[in-house]
C-alpha cells in the first residue's frame, strides 16, 4: 500500500489518469443501479413512480435510510419512499448516529404550505432512567387524544419499557446512549430526543419530561396553550451568585461573554423553529462540552444562554414546568403520597400569580408539575378527575 501511494505521488498524470477511470465506473454503477431500482419501483408502484420521484432522489442520496427501510418490513407491501414514511417514521428504532439524525432532523422545508393536512402535534419527549411509575396518570391524560400528540421515550440502553400493546408509550422507545447526570451526555440525549422528535413533520411544539413529572391541566388545555403561543417555554435568567455566574469559564470568551451568561431549569418546551436551531448548532454545544464541567452543568445553562444570545424575542423566559425549591438543598422537593391532596394540585393550578402568555395576562403558569415520588400515584388518579380535569 505505502508503495503503491509513493508512486501516484512521483506520478501526478498517472494518479488522474487513474482518478477519471474511477470516477466513470462510479458514475456507470450509479446510472445502471439507479435505473434497475427505477424498473423495480414501477412495478411495485405503477404510476406513482412519477409522484414521489423527488423522494426516491433523496433516497438514493441516504444509504442509510435504504437500509434501515429493507431490514424494517413493516408489512408485506412496505413502501420505504412513501410520503407517509416521509413525514413520519413509523418504527422509531433506526440505525443512524447522532451526526446523522441531527443532519436529518436539521431540515426544513423552504415551501410554506403542506401538500396534506397537517394537524399540529405536540412531541412529550420523556427524559428518564428507566420505569416511568406514573405512567397510568399519563395514560389517562392522553387517552381520546391521538391525532395530537406523539411520545418519545429515552431510557438507559437495554432497558425495555413494559408497557401493554395498547399503551400510547407501546414502542415508543428511541434509540439511546448512556447519560452521567451533569454531564453534557445529559444534553445529548435532550438533542437526540428533540432531533428524533422533529423527523416527524406534523410536530409543532416539543416539550421535556421525566419519570417524575405529571400534568395538571386536561390535554385540550395543555395543547392550546403550547400550540396557541408564540413563545417557546425555556426559563432563563441572570443569577449574580455562585450558581449562575460562578459556573461561568473564562475559556468561553470571547464567544460567551459573562453579561450574556443565563441560568435555568432543565425542563423546557420548544417551538419547532426553536428546535431546529438546537439540533443544528455546534459552535456554542462544542464550547459548553468543553469549558461547561462540573460544577458548572450543561443542562441548566446551555439552553438558557444560547436562546438568550441568539434566538431571545421567541422565548418567553419562564418554565411551564413547576417545581418547589423552598427546601433550598441541591434538589427541589419530591411529594409523596401523603402530600397529595386538592388544595395542594389547586395551589399549582393556580396560585393567584398571573403570567405573561402572548400579549394577554393568564392565570395558567405552569401545566406540568415535579418531583412526584411512586407513592403519589393513587391519590393523583383519585384526584384527576375532580381537580387537573382528566
Ligand atoms: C399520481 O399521479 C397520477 C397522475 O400522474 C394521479 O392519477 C394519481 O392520483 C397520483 N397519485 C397520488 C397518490 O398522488
Ligand atoms: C423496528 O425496527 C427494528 C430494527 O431496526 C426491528 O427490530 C423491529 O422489529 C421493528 N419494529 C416494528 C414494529 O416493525
Ligand atoms: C410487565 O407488566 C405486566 C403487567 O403490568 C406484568 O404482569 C409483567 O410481569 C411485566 N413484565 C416484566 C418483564 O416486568
Ligand atoms: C425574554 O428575554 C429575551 C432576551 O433574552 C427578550 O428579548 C424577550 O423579549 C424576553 N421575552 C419576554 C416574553 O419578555
Ligand atoms: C410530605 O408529607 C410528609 C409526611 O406528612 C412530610 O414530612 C413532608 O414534609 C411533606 N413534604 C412536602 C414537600 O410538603
Ligand atoms: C403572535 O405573533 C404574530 C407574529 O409575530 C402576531 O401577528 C400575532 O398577533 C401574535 N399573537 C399574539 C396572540 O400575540
Ligand atoms: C379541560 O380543562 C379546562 C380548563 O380547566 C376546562 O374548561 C375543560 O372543561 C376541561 N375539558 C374536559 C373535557 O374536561
Amino acid at each position: 500500500m505505502a508503495r503503491g501511494r509513493e508512486d501516484y505521488e512521483k506520478n501526478p498524470g498517472l494518479l488522474k489518469l487513474l482518478q477519471t477511470l474511477s470516477f466513470l465506473i462510479v458514475f456507470v454503477m450509479g446510472v445502471v443501479i439507479g435505473l434497475a431500482t427505477r424498473a423495480h419501483m414501477s412495478r411495485y408502484f405503477g404510476s406513482q413512480t412519477e409522484n414521489y420521484s423527488f423522494i426516491n432522489h433523496l433516497s438514493a442520496n441516504m444509504p442509510h435510510e435504504e437500509k434501515t427501510c429493507t431490514i424494517v418490513p413493516v408489512s408485506d407491501k412496505v413502501d420505504c419512499m412513501s410520503m407517509e414514511t416521509f413525514l413520519q417514521p413509523k418504527n422509531l428504532t433506526h440505525g443512524l448516529s447522532d451526526d446523522e439524525l441531527f443532519w436529518r432532523a436539521s431540515m426544513v422545508p423552504r415551501k410554506r404550505e403542506f401538500p396534506f393536512e397537517r394537524v399540529p402535534k405536540v412531541a412529550f419527549m420523556f427524559l428518564t432512567r428507566g420505569p416511568l411509575p406514573l405512567l397510568p396518570l399519563w395514560e389517562r391524560f392522553f387517552q381520546g387524544h391521538d391525532k395530537y400528540f406523539s411520545i418519545y421515550v429515552h431510557v438507559i440502553p437495554g432497558y425495555k419499557l413494559n408497557v401493554s400493546t395498547t399503551s400510547p408509550f407501546y414502542l415508543r422507545q428511541i434509540p439511546s446512549q448512556p447519560v452521567s447526570w451533569g454531564t453534557v451526555t445529559l444534553l445529548d440525549a435532550e438533542r437526540r430526543l428533540l432531533a428524533n422528535a422533529l423527523l416527524d413533520f406534523s410536530n409543532e411544539r416539543f416539550v421535556l419530561l421525566s419519570e417524575s413529572c405529571i400534568p395538571i391541566y386536561n390535554f385540550t388545555t395543555v395543547y392550546e396553550y403550547l400550540v396557541g403561543s408564540n413563545h417557546s417555554y425555556v426559563e432563563s435568567y441572570d443569577d449574580p451568585g455562585r450558581y449562575g455566574r460562578g459556573r461561568y469559564r473564562r475559556k468561553m470568551f470571547p464567544d460567551i461573554k459573562l453579561h450574556q451568561w443565563r441560568k435555568g431549569s432543565q425542563w423546557f418546551e420548544l417551538s419547532r423553529a426553536l428546535s431546529v436551531y438546537i439540533v443544528s448548532e455546534t459552535k456554542y454545544y462544542t464550547i459548553f462540552s468543553n469549558y461547561c464541567l462540573p460544577a458548572c452543568y450543561p443542562d441548566e445553562h446551555y439552553l438558557p444562554t444560547y436562546i438568550n444570545m441568539l434566538q431571545g424575542s421567541l422565548n418567553s423566559n419562564r418554565t411551564v414546568t413547576w417545581v418547589d425549591w423552598s427546601l433550598r438543598g441541591p434538589h427541589p422537593a419530591t411529594y409523596g403520597g401523603d402530600n397529595i391532596t386538592e388544595d395542594f394540585m389547586q395551589s399549582i393550578r393556580n396560585n393567584g400569580e398571573p403570567c405573561q402568555y402572548n400579549a394577554e395576562m393568564t392565570s395558567i403558569c405552569y401545566l406540568f408539575a415535579r418531583k412526584f415520588a411512586p407513592t403519589a400515584l393513587e391519590p393523583l388518579l383519585k384526584l384527576a378527575a375532580a381537580v387537573m380535569e382528566y
